[in-house]
């Protein structure tokens, strides 16, 4: 009987579907039942050959059987499209926190250049970057050192070239940036002004070892006018220290020699950690930041300028040693600066 067929089609369906685990399954066991050639399909067709007294009653029954039939796949369907978003939730979850992108920062030795010149910019200094190709003239001859003369050893110096190009000597890679003085000088006379700038640049000296490398930095104060004292040259070096190390740290004059400078002297600033009381860091409480003094009456005539009537200071000051100093930061190899390793820079 069709109405029996019928009617146990769909209970082997429900049966069988409690079976079917994946969606492909699912597809190909509908096609099977409802497709074209499929069971119920065929059986559906059977209706011609029942009497006509009983087809429409039959009809009803198939019409009826069909909507329960797709009812039931499409129940399947749903969980199983359910189970799949379900199994999609842990790369979902909203909790979690999000993928940060890597952030970096500028070096700290140009940070510290940056902060340098924000110093002197306010107290009317130009920032210049002089070159670090130089003539020995700008870097030695022009700053009263005469060819052989001992004091240039102090200066561990590349040369370039062997070859002298008239009153420039040889090219080197300037070991100072003292070599912008008569650089600067010449320029603004020209103009008819007085100097004041900060070089800040890249130098170069043959040493090589824990606490000295052969590229660095210097910052070259330099003031020329009618009127420049010693103490504006006092005053301008304590700005810096105030300014730049903090509240509370002072500066202080060593004599020392320089064949640009006369007098000539070496800057000590208070040790960051006892504050000049002395400690095993610093041993008298006082570090080294650099050189300083009255510029040479024969530095401001390489300049342009008559020492009878100008006078000027200089001072020079390394910015790695300075930062170091502003950070008690006791690094134990300064090469680590240059060395480009990551997990050393992120540090700060
Ligand atoms: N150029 C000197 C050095 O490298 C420092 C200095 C600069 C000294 C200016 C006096 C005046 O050591």
């Amino acid at each position: 009987m069709l109405k029996d067929e019928l009617q146990s089609l769909l209970t082997s369906v429900k049966e069988h579907l409690a079976e079917i685990t994946d969606a492909d399954q699912l597809r190909q066991y509908e096609f099977d039942i409802l497709g074209r050639k499929g069971r119920f399909t065929n059986l559906a067709r059977k209706i011609s050959a029942a009497p006509a007294s009983e087809r429409p009653a039959l009809g009803q029954l198939i019409n009826t059987t069909k909507q329960e039939l797709e009812q039931v796949f499409q129940t399947v369907k749903e969980s199983f499209a359910a189970r799949s978003t379900a199994d999609l939730e842990p790369s979902l979850d909203v909790t979690l926190p999000g993928v940060h992108s890597a952030q970096g920062h500028l070096h700290l030795v140009t940070r510290a250049i940056e902060e340098i010149e924000k110093i002197f910019l306010p107290l009317g200094f130009s920032r210049m970057s002089y070159r670090e190709i130089e003539w020995d003239h700008y870097a030695f001859e022009s700053l009263n050192m005469p060819k052989d003369h001992p004091a240039r050893d102090e200066w561990e110096t590349f040369f370039i070239s062997e070859k002298e190009v008239g009153k420039y000597g040889r090219v080197l890679l300037t070991p100072h940036t003292s070599s912008g003085q008569v650089r600067e000088m010449e320029k603004r006379k020209k103009r008819g002004e007085g100097v004041r700038m900060v070089n800040i640049a890249k130098c170069y000296r043959r040493q090589i070892d824990i606490s000295h490398l052969p590229m660095f930095h210097q910052f070259e104060g330099l003031a020329v006018d009618t009127t420049v004292t010693m103490r504006q040259l006092i005053g301008t070096i304590q700005h810096f220290v105030t300014h730049f190390f903090g509240e509370g740290r002072k500066a202080r004059l060593r004599p020392y020699h320089f064949r640009f400078t006369e007098p000539s002297f070496e800057i000590d600033v208070t040790c960051g950690i006892c504050l000049g009381r002395s400690c095993a860091y610093c041993k008298d409480g006082w570090s080294e930041i650099g050189g300083a003094g009255m510029v040479h009456p024969n530095v401001l005539k390489a300049g342009g300028y008559d020492p009878k009537q100008y006078t000027g200071f200089a001072f020079g000051f390394g910015v790695e040693r300075s930062y170091m100093m502003k950070n008690n930061l006791n690094i134990g190899d300064l090469r680590l600066l240059y060395s480009n390793d990551i997990r050393f820079l992120e540090q700060f």
